[in-house]
């Protein structure tokens, strides 16, 4: 055990999300091979691993949004095995797709209003504060068509209009993709703030260095298994991060 894992506290007893032995097929190819993971009370958990490991998969069938062949969802302690992609999101899971998808025709803020119909707060528009505190530069573009920003803004656009359903676990699945770092560093210093205000979060993230400095509890994926967990102390000094990303330069 590491310096830093002993000096941590343990993991929050209680799970938010529960995931136990998912397999994932699309048509006859199995894709995720019995994949078991936690997202404790509280958590920022960040999934690990190189393109094609089976990570939005996993978090696609974890979310409802595609089917499973087999296992078992656990939320908030309800079994949601066989539960809706609604039902998933109305218990308060609300799940941020990779690529920023956002309505192009649509302003700033009603990309934000339309967040909140993913909620029990349709129509709540006392939230969109907490929003632009958040991302200074959504407030600037309020009025301003989606499609006339970046596609850096665009990514936080999206991961805004997660939020401001104010989940009680937020997925974000490569929400940093081709940004540049600073811009990274901004987007996961604000989910880390949602986070110590008590929001879980599941970030799957390909700057691996950067993903464990935000992270409470790290997995690792490799052709659909986890091959790794721990501490990010932990997951920084083990075999398996080398040997996943062996050559490959993903660390940032
Ligand atoms: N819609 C799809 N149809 C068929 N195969 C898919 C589909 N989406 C992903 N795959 C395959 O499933 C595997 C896991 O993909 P994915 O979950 O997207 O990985 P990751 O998010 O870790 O990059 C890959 O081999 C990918 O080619
Ligand atoms: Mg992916």
């Amino acid at each position: 055990m590491s310096a830093e894992s002993t000096q941590t506290h343990e993991r929050p007893s209680e799970a938010i999300l529960r995931v136990r032995d998912l397999v994932v097929a699309y048509g006859k190819a199995e894709v995720v091979h019995g994949l078991s993971f936690e997202v404790r009370t509280g958590e920022f958990v960040v999934m690990l691993g190189r393109n094609g490991a089976g990570k939005s998969t996993s978090l696609c069938a974890a979310s409802a949004l595609i089917s499973k062949r087999s296992g078992s969802i656990e939320f908030a302690g309800s079994d949601m095995s066989g539960a809706s992609s609604s039902a998933m999101v109305q218990a308060g899971l609300i799940h941020v797709l990779e690529g920023h998808r956002v309505f192009h025709a649509l302003s700033v803020e009603e990309n934000l209003m339309l967040g909140t119909w993913a909620s029990g707060r349709r129509g709540d528009r006392s939230r969109l504060d907490r929003i632009y505190a958040l991302f200074p530069e959504l407030a600037e573009k309020r009025h301003q068509l989606a499609a006339r920003l970046s596609g850096g803004q665009q990514q936080i656009l999206a991961v805004g209009a997660g939020v401001i359903a104010d989940p009680r676990l937020l997925v974000l699945d490569e929400p940093s993709a081709g940004l540049a770092p600073m811009v990274i560093t901004r987007i996961l210093d604000a989910v880390a703030a949602l986070c110590r205000e008590g929001m879980a979060i599941l970030l799957v993230e390909q700057m691996v260095e950067t993903a464990l400095r935000f992270a409470d509890y790290a997995y690792l994926i490799e052709t659909g298994r986890i091959v790794g967990e721990g501490r990010p102390q932990e997951i920084r000094d083990s075999e398996a991060l080398r040997s996943v990303y062996l050559g490959h330069h993903a660390t940032a």
